[in-house]
């Protein structure tokens, strides 16, 4: 079953990269689609996917929330929010720090994603439905030394979306992440032969819109699912850690791993 087809989407940082593959991914399976980005470039995206670019900075709450209205005023609601909007980290925290590059890298890759799930969900939970995919990263389940900060971000985003799916569970809400390895977009810059030259694979940003498709059709919610070479895709297994969640008082519901 096409999950997708005549659904709404928004996908932030669709300009470019992940968030293009994933936009045009969408609408090749029938999906309405806005594309949200602070990059005018999203308006290629847009017109060659038959859908709709709307400036959007996500450091900033007011323009998600437009984002999402666009969403409901030109496509009628919204049922799928990507939020993959993201900026990389330059330079070692340890050995230089620059705490202005810090607060950027948590306004984009984290407050941008916090301000785009509080959008979608007003939305959603007026619908009674509605599905919210974060783009975290490997980065994002596993240590990434050389760039500890986007780590950071990374690692919040994947708390958030397990801490939130349970919230909105009952009203018909999923919330999961992609945790892409390296892919071959701008935000690597100058990177890419060089860790190619290390004989690890940078995949294509299709991969991650396959994993982005298969999470959606999948349905289940509270999950984190890397995009990796090999093997079939699956939500990462978190280790059994005592968790303040198995008090008697707040249950797991049974859908969410
Ligand atoms: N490429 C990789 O290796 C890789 C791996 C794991 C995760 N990711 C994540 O994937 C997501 C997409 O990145 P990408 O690889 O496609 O890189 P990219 O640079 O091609 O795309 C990022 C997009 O986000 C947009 N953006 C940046 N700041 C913004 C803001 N304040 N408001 C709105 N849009 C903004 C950019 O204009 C761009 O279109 C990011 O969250 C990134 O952290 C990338």
């Amino acid at each position: 079953m096409n999950t997708l087809d005549g659904k709404v989407a928004l996908v932030t940082g669709g300009a470019g990269g992940i968030g293009a593959a994933i936009a045009h991914r969408f609408a090749a399976a029938g999906a309405r689609v806005v594309v949200a980005d602070l990059d005018p470039a999203g308006e290629t995206t847009a017109r060659e996917i038959g859908g709709v670019f709307v400036r959007t900075d996500v450091t900033r709450l007011e323009d998600n929330l437009a984002a999402v209205r666009t969403a409901i005023e030109r496509f009628g609601g919204l049922d799928v929010a990507v939020l993959n909007a993201g900026i990389g980290e330059h330079g070692s925290f340890v050995e230089e720090f620059r705490p202005e590059h810090y607060r950027d890298l948590v306004a984009v890759n984290l407050d941008g994603v916090v301000f785009g799930m509080h959008a979608a969900l007003e939305a959603f939970t007026e619908r009674g439905s509605g599905a919210i995919l974060a783009t975290s990263s490997l980065a994002g389940l596993s240590e990434s030394p050389m760039n500890a900060l986007y780590s950071a971000t990374k690692h919040a985003v994947v708390g958030l979306i397990r801490s939130v799916a349970p919230l909105v569970i009952e009203q018909g809400i999923t919330v999961n992440a992609v945790c892409p390895t390296f892919i071959d977009t701008p935000i690597l810059g100058e990177a890419v032969p060089f860790i190619k030259d290390l004989g690890v694979a940078v995949l294509e940003p299709e991969r991650v819109a396959d994993v982005a498709e298969l999470v959606l059709a999948r349905g289940g919610t509270g999950q984190a699912w890397p995009v990796v070479p090999h093997g079939d895709p699956a939500p990462f297994a978190f280790g059994a850690l005592p968790s303040i969640m198995s008090d008697p008082h707040h249950p797991v519901p049974e859908a969410i791993s």
